[in-house]
């Protein structure tokens, strides 16, 4: 049986349905158009399995947990994704299974730290990774050029020259394109050096986008209700941010703040170890484990991460609980050994 990608929104902000039989996946929905997906899905006879999103989005809205609650299927991300709504944590080389289909996850980092392409039989879905004669942005948090190179250069087009290319936006009319034209006629990656596309990426001046750190707060949180607007959620105020140092010297003081790690637990101990003293609560653990953590409510709190979008979306949770004090270590743990403080495993 064989499996059929159709894109659905029909702008420049592109949603997929992936089938295989009578089985569907949706790769980045958009939350406004949450019940067209509905009426299509049940026009068609599809049972929807899974929501797949290729990296956490800044341009658009995400499903919330009403919406994700209304479709009564798991989210698949990337372990490193920073929204609290992921019910699978993928990584590279994981296989997600949709019907009679295999679908891989390859990790392809550098427009966000999160970014995953998504490989269906002779079809990849690029997400903002690779785009059709272009390549996502990398100027964003987390953001890094040098990363996508190495991903674009040396896992997708390592893909089989007829592999059909599918990316989350076009802004030029074009629908899909192959690993061989893009290999070809891709200027960002044709005759490039690492270092001359990271000079290349760096030189854009792309304009910020109006409203994306409304998204982000919102995509982030996963708080909101189906019918939000982007004035409702000035509210959430962007978080104090603290540097690696700083920490470190407020872990010296009298009253030490409470340091609270949100990764995973295999991170915790891994190669980029833990701060000392840390309280290990994973981010999808968070909201059950607020209860515990009602003590600290009036004292400075740091959240802590691998790279510090994470832990953004975590003090977004605790602020909404009622957390007066909350600081995001800035570049998370990277920066931490960056900086050569002493780590534990
Ligand atoms: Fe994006």
């Amino acid at each position: 049986m064989s499996t059929t990608i159709e894109e659905i929104n029909g702008t420049n902000c592109k949603t997929y349905l992936l089938v295989s039989g009578t089985e569907a996946a949706l790769v980045d929905p958009v939350r406004d158009r949450y019940d067209t997906y509905r009426q299509l899905l049940a026009t068609r006879g599809l049972t929807l399995r899974m929501v797949l999103e290729t990296h956490m989005h800044a341009d658009h809205l995400m499903l919330n947990r009403a919406a994700k609650e209304g479709l009564g299927v798991p989210v698949v991300m990337h372990r490193e994704s920073p929204s609290p709504l992921v019910d699978r944590h993928v990584q590279d080389g994981d296989v997600v299974t949709l019907g009679d289909a295999r679908i891989e996850v390859i990790h392809t980092p550098g427009h966000t730290p999160d970014s995953v392409c998504f490989r269906v039989e002779g079809d990849v879905l690029t997400g903002d990774t690779l785009l059709i004669g272009g390549s996502g942005r990398c100027d964003f948090p987390g953001g890094d050029s040098g990363a996508q190179f190495d991903a674009v250069s040396g896992r997708l087009f390592a893909l089989p020259d007829d592999t059909v290319v599918w990316p989350a936006h076009d802004y030029k009319g074009n629908t899909s394109s192959t690993i061989g034209r893009e290999k070809q006629t891709n200027a960002r990656f044709v005759g490039k050096t690492r270092e001359a596309y990271i000079a290349l990426m760096a030189s854009l001046g792309l304009p910020f986008p109006e409203k994306v750190q409304q998204s982000l707060q919102v995509n982030q949180s996963g708080f909101e209700t189906c019918d939000v607007s982007f004035p409702q959620v000035s509210d959430v105020a962007a978080l104090d941010r603290v540097t690696a140092p700083d920490v470190a010297a407020r872990l010296r003081a009298a009253s030490p703040p409470l340091l609270l790690d949100v990764r995973e637990p295999e991170e915790f101990v891994g190669e980029l170890g833990h701060i000392e003293g840390s309280l290990l609560v994973p981010l999808d653990a968070l909201e059950h484990r607020l209860p515990k953590l009602a003590g600290y409510v009036d004292q400075d709190v740091v959240v802590v991460c691998r790279a510090g979008a994470r832990s953004a979306s975590a003090g977004a949770i605790l602020r909404r609980a009622g957390f007066r004090r909350v600081f995001n270590l800035e570049g998370g743990m990277l920066a931490w050994v960056g900086a050569k403080l002493p780590i534990q495993r």
